[in-house]
């Protein structure tokens, strides 16, 4: 017991936190997961409500507060994983409060508050963004330093990540950034698959947000989960690493085909004008991925391959759903 790893997650509810808090406990971590399901779901943990290694609290991350009245520990933190973020998107465009509030409060609030439970061992991974970047034309690496975020979520990413390197340089703490693409597999909570699929079902036309020309590179959540405590575990060179497969992305288009030929559907895709999906979205970008691979991680499944697995895995859950 006295060598086992306490982990506490926030946005544990999510696609991303649900799968991390499982493989955390599969390999011997207390895991302690918070969550206000404005976006998870309880039951993406369903398959956790037995296990004793598992404390799941409902609890929003923004609000220091509520965090004292809920939350108190009684050993120090070995890793705590900062995921509650904002992923709806239109409210996000909609509304800067969102992001203020989901992306960079629920970060900053969480660091200041978990931090009387970290000592110079823990090790604080922070989730960021491609978005971080914006529109850039070249392939991005680690050491492009142009910030130019569109949006107000890569903004407040991009000051999370700030404010985390800041704060952990005063505290002595360590941490880490990992940049991810995007992130596809069950449990779906938003994004184009997610979207596609739901469309293919419900409507009457798959229509494709912009002309389908966005190319972007995609993991499928259970590599980045190995990706995410792999990293985790070193002693690595750098503070920052992007992730993702070594290759150039898929297209949109190449998905909204996929979707209709794995669902078998004979429903017509309608696509818009513009290059981009909505305001805020960067249309194309590409990762060099050789820090990771120098590092030691390699993704197995290309983008294409993590896009078709995801597209198959959320058609057998929303059948199941229907049935
Ligand atoms: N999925 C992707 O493609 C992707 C890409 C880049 C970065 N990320 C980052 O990875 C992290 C996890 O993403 P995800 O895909 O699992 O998203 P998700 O929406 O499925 O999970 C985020 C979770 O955070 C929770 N949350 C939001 N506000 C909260 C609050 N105030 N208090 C407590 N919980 C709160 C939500 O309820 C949700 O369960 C996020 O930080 C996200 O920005 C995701």
């Amino acid at each position: 017991m006295k060598n086992t790893k306490f982990s506490v997650i926030t946005g544990v509810a999510g696609t991303i936190g649900s799968n991390l808090a499982g493989e955390l406990i599969k390999s011997g971590h207390i895991v302690y997961g918070i969550d206000d399901f404005s976006l998870g779901k309880k039951k993406n943990l369903e398959f956790l409500n037995k296990s004793k290694k598992f404390k799941l609290i409902k609890c929003d991350v923004s609000n220091f507060e509520e965090l004292k009245k809920k939350i108190l520990l009684k050993k120090k933190i070995n890793y705590l994983w900062l995921l509650a973020a904002n992923s709806d998107i239109q409210a996000g465009i909609k509304d800067g409060n969102v992001d203020l509030v989901k992306t960079f409060m629920t970060t900053k609030v969480s660091i200041d508050f978990f931090s009387k439970y970290l000592s110079e061992n823990s090790k604080i991974i922070f989730s960021s963004s491609s978005a971080v970047y914006g529109n850039i034309k070249k392939k991005i690496n680690e050491n492009i330093k142009i910030y130019n975020p569109i949006s107000y979520y890569g903004e407040y990413k991009l000051i999370s990540e700030i404010y985390l390197e800041d704060f952990s340089k005063k505290k002595n703490l360590k941490y880490l950034i990992i940049r991810f693409p995007n992130v596809v597999g069950p449990p779906l909570t938003h994004g184009v698959i997610f979207d596609f699929c739901k469309k293919i079902l419900k409507k009457k036309y798959l229509k494709v947000l912009g002309n389908g020309s966005q190319k972007k590179p995609y993991v499928y959540v259970k590599e980045l989960i190995s990706c995410m405590i792999f990293l985790s575990k070193r002693k690595t060179k750098f503070k920052i690493y992007l992730c993702g497969p070594n290759d150039t992305g898929v297209k949109v288009r190449k998905i909204a085909n996929e979707v209709v030929k794995i669902f078998k559907s004979k429903k017509k895709i309608i696509y818009g004008k513009t290059s981009y999906g909505w305001k805020g979205d960067v249309p194309n970008y590409n990762y060099n991925v050789t820090r990771l691979n120098k590092e030691g991680f390699k993704f197995k499944k290309t983008s294409l391959q993590a896009v078709q697995e995801a597209i198959r895995q959320n058609k057998t859950s929303l059948v199941n759903e229907k049935n």
